[in-house]
């Protein structure tokens, strides 16, 4: 009852999503945008956390001219449809997220936060009361029955930790970048958390591929995930 859900993120050889520094910091290359411009173009609904949002200001579009073709032939919207969660709703309506794509945009918002939400942004966004915390569960429930049966979740740490923690994801894409952060402040891939996939109950690795100086880790989660 819930979307294949693939997580994807990059991280750093010790495991930062970024650093501490007030600028967005790169961990991939042009080759592995593009590929993962291919799984924005296989999904129908694209899911990040507040956090990136405030801090990346994402567009969360596919890029490449020819997916987006293939897309709109096969009668689906150019990109997919956008999701984030938020309990503070502190959102900026001039967010890529909200002003770039004609594609549909869900906030799933906590209890206390949905006015405030709806007053921000509500003319350029769908806004849900996503319950106290919202729970991650019921929104992939949600956006089942609106017809996403595909989800990608492209971060940040917080989000990410849910997923894991909840068995929400069929499969992961990791990418690693071949340096170090070394610096606590910074973000890391996931929280403390009890992880299904631990010691004795590891993930099942489908895929190692090198794409330039980056390297795909491909995981299956799940028994949905082919191979
Ligand atoms: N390297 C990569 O591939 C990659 C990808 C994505 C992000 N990042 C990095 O990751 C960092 C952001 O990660 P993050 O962990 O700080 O933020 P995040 O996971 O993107 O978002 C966290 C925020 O989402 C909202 N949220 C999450 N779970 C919720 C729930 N169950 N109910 C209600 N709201 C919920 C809250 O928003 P409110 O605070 O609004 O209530 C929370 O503060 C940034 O540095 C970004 O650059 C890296």
């Amino acid at each position: 009852m819930r979307p294949y859900t693939t997580l994807s993120c990059a991280v750093s050889l010790d495991g930062y999503l970024d650093d501490a520094s007030p600028e967005r910091m790169i961990l991939s290359n042009d080759a592995d945008f593009d590929r993962v411009d291919q799984v924005r173009a296989e999904s129908d609904a694209i899911l990040v956390g507040a956090g990136t949002l405030r801090r990346d200001d994402p567009r969360l579009l596919v890029r490449s001219p020819d997916r987006v073709c293939d897309r709109l032939a096969a009668g689906r919207t150019a990109s997919p449809m956008k999701v984030t969660v938020t309990e503070r709703a502190e959102l900026d309506p001039q967010a890529h997220f909200f002003t770039r794509g004609e594609v549909d945009k869900l906030v799933y918002c906590g209890g206390d936060g949905v006015d405030e939400a709806r007053a921000r942004i509500g003319r350029s966004a769908t806004v849900i009361d996503g319950g106290r915390p919202v729970s991650m569960g019921a929104v992939c429930a949600d956006l089942a029955r609106r017809g996403v049966e595909r989800l990608l979740v492209e971060g940040g740490g917080t989000v990410l930790t849910q997923f894991l923690v909840e068995g929400l994801a069929d499969e992961m894409h990791l990418v690693m970048a071949p340096f170090l952060v070394g610096d606590s402040r910074a973000r890391r891939f996931v929280d403390d958390g009890h992880f299904p996939w631990r010691r004795d109950s590891p993930a099942h690795l489908v895929e190692a591929r090198a794409i330039g100086d980056v390297v795909l880790l491909r995981y299956a989660l799940s028994e949905r995930c082919p191979g």
